[in-house]
């Protein structure tokens, strides 16, 4: 994408939000549109809100507005539906703190919902992808698999009764983390999504000119994620981020097919993948361990060029 040579541009593109200062206020600004994942309008609703706003949060910034995106087949619909989705998308949103101001529908076979989002964030909460430096630990905060669970239970290849897991997770807003995040002094932060662990670490790693090492057995996974990669029952999404990412990343010998697809498994309102100082780490681990949110240190930052160490 071709960068914006205006002043106020304080992020561009190639970040999970972008940033814009205007009189002396720092906005961010995201939009987020996701097909069904899951089959109750209610909960699709409130994951797609929660997805949206995510990366405001990995921003270490506040949302504050969101105007929705729906794309439907009129005909397919009735309007009960479109109530539950939305109510469970004004629900979640007015946890994350921000409320809906509008939005647009159109013409759809394919069904797609999302948001665009407006946030402030404070200049020294600024949590970029390129703000890691070595020495930093390697923090995420939710498990891996929401790709592989729902793509499976699509399937049938697991009962509808394992998909909770990977719900509850999707359903979790990354507002505490961002919190903890920005409170014990986070150099860099990114939400894993669409490209999975692995891409969105190497993100990190291109944009603060780092390496970062990632330890595999560190890596918490959801349950029957293991299984299902270990025999390749992964969305396609899957297969692709790791033959994008294997160019740049150096897998010990004990990484196995399965261990890689894992952490290329693209998810959906994935949890933050966060860059902090060893220093910071007692804090963060008070107000997460207050707001009983889990969370591991997967790994750290050390010197060098943008690339992965997966071991
Ligand atoms: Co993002
Ligand atoms: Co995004």
């Amino acid at each position: 994408m071709q960068k914006c040579s205006n002043k106020g541009v304080v992020v561009g593109p190639g970040d999970d939000a972008g940033v814009f200062r205007h009189k002396g206020t720092l906005l961010v600004e995201t939009v987020d549109i996701i097909t069904p994942i899951v089959d109750d309008p209610y909960t699709f609703g409130a994951i797609c809100a929660a997805n949206s706003v995510s990366d405001v949060f990995a921003m270490g910034g506040k949302p504050l507005t969101a105007l929705a995106i729906l794309g439907f087949a009129t005909c397919d619909f009735d309007a009960s539906v479109i109530r539950k989705l939305l109510k469970g998308a004004t629900d979640k949103l007015h946890e994350a703190g921000a409320c809906l101001i509008g939005g647009h529908s159109i013409e759809d076979n394919e069904f797609k919902f999302g948001f665009a989002v407006s946030g402030v964030v404070e200049k020294n909460s600024l949590l970029k992808a390129a703000g890691a430096s070595p020495g930093d630990v390697l923090i995420f905060t939710k498990k891996l698999g929401t790709g592989i669970i729902t793509s499976a239970a699509k399937k049938g290849k697991i009962k509808q009764s394992a998909l909770k897991e990977a719900i509850d997770s999707m359903l979790l807003l990354n507002k505490t983390a961002a919190n903890a995040a920005v409170s014990s002094g986070a150099g860099g932060a990114t939400d894993v999504t669409g490209f999975g662990l692995l891409g969105h670490a190497l993100n990190i790693a291109k944009s603060s000119k780092a390496n970062l090492v990632i330890n595999n057995d560190s890596v918490p996974l959801m349950n029957h994620v293991k299984e299902l990669s270990t025999a390749g029952a992964v969305p396609k999404g899957a297969k692709n981020n790791l033959s994008f990412c294997s160019k740049k990343t150096k897998f010990a010998d004990s990484i196995t097919d399965g261990d890689k697809l894992a952490l290329s498994d693209p998810q959906t309102s994935g949890g933050l993948l966060i860059t902090l100082p060893p220093a910071g780490l007692a804090k963060f681990d008070r107000i997460m361990k207050k707001a009983d949110m889990p969370y591991s240190v997967i790994g750290e930052v050390v010197k060098g060029s943008g690339r992965l160490i997966v071991k």
